[in-house]
């Protein structure tokens, strides 16, 4: 395949980005999206210019830090897989593609189409986590019963990986979808309890601390999320929020 690339191109977080024009040829439909990036790269280092900058680890859709914006949807037009995992096959010879990073003002571009996802590990800093006994008298946690449901629920939930795509389809930027996955994970378990009202507070309270927007209930991150994180999440964030805050 041929194809034509759109792609953002940035100095740093202080210069002004813009689209610029790259024709890629010869492009299998068997590569993923990332690879015909590297081909790209390639070409572009033989040629003495600068390659672009993209964030990627695992390449297999468990790390979450592929965040690319392609054609204007977050992970591109495939649905549960992360960019690592989208493939050429799903283009078309003559096609043209933009590619953008991830925009949210809680996500500033550090270059090209990297964006700064830290305002995420902040969240999870302020809560995502539980207390456990590390004296001596730890308790093997397939000691505790918890019903199959609730187990099910609460792993979906943490199934979430922390690619920011929820962020980036919303038209408000907001992290209520990855913020509910993180607070879910531990409000359905017994060893979620011990800091359950400070939790949902502290999370939340961070989240709007890093200047994500409100959810209004479009619904566009369940949609775009690769892992399936349902809305079901940001129900029950809330049901929580508010008893914390009863009690509080
Ligand atoms: S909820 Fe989905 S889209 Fe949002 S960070 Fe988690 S895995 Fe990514
Ligand atoms: S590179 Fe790890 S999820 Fe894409």
């Amino acid at each position: 395949m041929n194809l034509k690339l759109k792609i953002w191109r940035q100095k740093d977080a202080n210069s002004k980005g813009q689209i610029v024009d790259y024709n890629i040829t010869d492009v299998s439909p068997d590569m993923s999206f990332l690879e015909m990036l590297d081909v790209l790269n390639e070409s572009l280092v033989e040629k003495g210019e600068e390659p672009v900058e993209f964030d990627h680890d695992c390449r297999e859709g468990i790390c979450g830090t592929c965040s690319l914006q392609i054609n204007g949807e977050p992970h591109g037009p495939d649905r549960g897989v992360t960019t690592c995992q989208l493939h050429m096959r799903k283009f078309k010879d003559g096609d043209t593609i933009y590619i953008e990073p991830f925009r949210a003002k809680a996500f500033p571009v550090i270059k090209d189409l990297i964006v700064d996802r830290s305002a995420f590990d902040r969240i999870q800093q302020a809560g995502g986590y539980v207390s456990v006994n590390t004296s001596g008298n730890t308790i093997d946690a397939n000691a505790i019963p918890i019903n199959k449901h609730d187990a099910d629920e609460a792993f979906d939930a943490a199934t979430c990986i922390g690619c920011g795509a929820c962020v980036a389809a919303c038209k408000n930027a907001s992290a209520m979808l990855f913020t509910s996955a993180k607070v879910s994970q531990f409000a359905l378990l017994p060893q979620g309890q011990v800091e359950a009202t400070e939790r949902v507070l502290n999370m939340v309270k961070q989240m709007d601390l890093e200047g994500f927007g409100n959810c209004t209930n479009t619904g566009a991150c369940e949609i775009e999320c690769p892992k399936g994180i349902s809305l079901k999440n940001i129900a029950r964030m809330n049901r929580e929020y508010l008893a914390a805050s009863l009690k509080g």
